[in-house]
């Protein structure tokens, strides 16, 4: 996530230095943790794909990717700079009720942004999709017995998320397995279960409508063949 100058030092500098007497350390600490969430406390930005539109094509047409990716991504980041000014605002003024109430925004925006970031990674065309011999196949075949079994348990467990959310493959880093999880809406998979992401799958309507209609199955099932394990791989073993 890149970052330019949003959000000035002497913001954090008040946040940190609040007295306890008008905003309980929890959430002093809190606010000036979502603060700098953004590098050097700047203003995120929508990062460019590391392929073209048509790249995950015919599994995601390029009409979807483009919808996807500049407009449902993107009204996630300016939502989430926007709260972050209000959030800016309100840690300067020492308004908790406020910082408070920011929340929801905050993790929907923020956590729209951080698992779309995540999910375009996670993409490749169908011939570069391949997992090969390595620490990520002998963590799935500990974690699961085979790579099908994790693929059953994943699409399953995506298919089923009522609503919108996301399903995911995260590590335990207290067990050293790999494990499935889902989160509903936008919740960011860290910071709602702990598990550190490795692979998302994105099962809003809006990320298979248009190829798949209201076909779930037939998308999640279809988009293991445009996974870059590659980068599944690189996450596990930055996570270890
Ligand atoms: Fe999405």
């Amino acid at each position: 996530m890149t970052a330019g100058k949003l959000i000035i030092p002497s913001t954090l500098r008040a946040a940190a230095n609040l007295r306890s007497s008008s905003m309980p350390k929890e959430v002093a600490k809190k606010a000036a943790a979502m603060l700098s969430s953004a590098p050097s406390g700047g203003k995120h930005t929508l990062p460019d794909l590391p392929y073209d539109y048509n790249a995950i094509e015919p599994v995601v047409s390029a009409e979807t990717m483009t919808i996807h990716h500049s407009k449902h991504h993107n009204t996630y980041v300016t939502n989430l700079n926007v709260t972050l000014e209000k959030l800016d605002a309100a840690v300067s003024a020492g308004d908790v009720s406020t910082i408070i109430g920011l929340e929801g925004a905050l993790k929907f925006n923020g956590g729209g942004h951080i698992n779309h970031t995540l999910f375009w990674e996670n993409l490749c065309s169908k011939d570069e999709s391949e997992i090969t011999d390595g620490p990520l196949k002998a963590a799935i075949e500990e974690s699961f017995g085979s790579v099908d079994a994790m693929k059953k348990d994943l699409s399953a467990k995506s298919i089923a998320v009522q609503g919108s959310g996301w399903g995911w493959l995260g590590l335990n880093t207290q067990t050293g397995k790999i494990e499935v999880a889902t989160c509903a809406n936008q919740d960011p998979l860290e910071a709602t279960t702990g598990l550190k992401p490795l692979l998302g799958i994105d099962v809003w309507e809006h990320a298979y409508y248009v190829d798949y209609r209201n076909v779930r199955p037939e998308y999640v099932n279809a988009v293991f063949d445009v996974v870059n394990w590659k980068t599944v791989e690189e996450r596990l073993v930055a996570a270890k």
